[in-house]
C-alpha cells in the first residue's frame, strides 16, 4: 500500500467515532466519513473506499468515474437524491429497464452483490455532496493501535 505510511502517521490526529460501516437497527448504513484536504485525495472510511473501488470496476464504464453519468447512463449524483437504500438495492438486484436504455441485473454477480452496502455508502456520499469528485484514499482504521 503506497499511502499506508502517511495514513498511519495521520492516525493520531483523528478523533473518530465508532465503526464506520456500522449498521443501525433499521438496516440503514451510517453516513460515510469523509475528510478532505486541498492538496490530496479525500480520505474515506473503509466501506466507502470499497464502494468507490467496486464502483470504478463495475459501474464507472456506464455511470462515469465520479458517478456523474455518461451519454447513455444517468448521473447518479442526481438520480440517487431521495432514493431509499431499499430502492437502490432493488435496482441493482433487478436491473433497470428504462425507456431508452437498460442496466443489467447484478443480484447474482459475485463482483457486485456482496458490496451493495459499500456502493450505497460511496454513492450517498457523492449524491449528498459530502464527497467531491475524484479518487479517494482510505482513512486509517480507528481501532488500529500504532506500535
Ligand atoms: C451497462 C451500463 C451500466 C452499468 C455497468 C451500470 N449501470 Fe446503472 N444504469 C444504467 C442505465 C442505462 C440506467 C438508467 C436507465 C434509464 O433510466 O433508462 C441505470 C440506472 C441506475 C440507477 C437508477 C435506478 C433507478 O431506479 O432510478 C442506479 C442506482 C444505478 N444505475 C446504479 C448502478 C451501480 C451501482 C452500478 C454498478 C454496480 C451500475 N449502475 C452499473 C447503466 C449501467
Amino acid at each position: 500500500m503506497r499511502h499506508l505510511r502517511r495514513l498511519v502517521a495521520c492516525g493520531a490526529a483523528l478523533a473518530l467515532g465508532a465503526g464506520a460501516s456500522a449498521q443501525s437497527e433499521s438496516g440503514e448504513a451510517a453516513p460515510a466519513r469523509v475528510e478532505c484536504a486541498s492538496d490530496a485525495p479525500c480520505r474515506v472510511d473503509l466501506a466507502t473506499f470499497i464502494g468507490w473501488r467496486v464502483f470504478q470496476a463495475q459501474c464507472a464504464t456506464c455511470h462515469g468515474a465520479d458517478a456523474r453519468g455518461s451519454t447513455f447512463a444517468p448521473d447518479l449524483t442526481q438520480r440517487m437524491r431521495g432514493m431509499t437504500q431499499r430502492n437502490f438495492f432493488a435496482a441493482l438486484d433487478q436491473g433497470y429497464f428504462g425507456p431508452q436504455s437498460t442496466m443489467p441485473p447484478r443480484g447474482r454477480d459475485p463482483n457486485v452483490a456482496p458490496y451493495y452496502d459499500e456502493l450505497w455508502s460511496f454513492l450517498r456520499a457523492r449524491a449528498t455532496g459530502a464527497l467531491p469528485p475524484g479518487p479517494v484514499e482510505r482513512l486509517p482504521n480507528p481501532s488500529a493501535r500504532e506500535p
